[in-house]
């Protein structure tokens, strides 16, 4: 099947971005990651990042005509703000997965809100990039309809 994975803003400075917080890896690393284990299991992945919420938003639309089966969405800051990126993955309904490099109850009281996890199947976080291969792992899993 196709998988897409959405970052969100900010996120195309992994690597250097408060590393302590987020990690080394940069994102053309983790995304070569995770196709390379999409492909090992039979199945393609795209990924798409944006600091704007409108391309990110139309992503989204896009992607149901693309037919893409499952997403891994890190909507990063629109994570706590973002209702119009919510409303997308709702009209489109994709199941997605939300996905968190760091933990974001352990940190400022403002992250404890998202505007996504209600919808999502599932929600990873606080694993650094390891989140993106926990959650695509998840996500194969469930298009593979093996039971955990
Ligand atoms: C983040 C957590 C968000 O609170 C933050 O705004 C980000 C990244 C994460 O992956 O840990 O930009 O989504």
């Amino acid at each position: 099947a196709k998988l897409l994975v959405l970052h969100g803003p900010n996120l195309n400075l992994l690597g250097s971005r408060e590393p302590d917080v987020y990690g080394r890896a940069t994102l053309a690393e983790i995304d070569a990651d995770l196709s390379a284990r999409a492909e090992a299991a039979g199945h393609a992945l795209a990924s798409f990042q944006s600091n704007a919420e409108h391309a990110l938003v139309e992503r989204v639309h896009a992607s149901r005509e693309e037919g893409i089966a499952f997403l891994l969405v890190n909507p990063a800051g629109f994570t706590h703000t973002s209702v119009a990126l919510r409303d997308a993955l709702a009209a489109v309904a994709i199941p997605f997965i939300e996905v968190h490099l760091s933990n974001p109850h352990a940190r400022e009281p403002f992250r404890a809100t998202s505007y996504f996890s209600d919808l999502a199947v599932g929600v990873v976080s606080g694993f650094g990039p390891l989140s993106y291969g926990l959650a695509l792992a998840a996500a194969m899993q469930r298009l593979d309809r093996r039971d955990p």
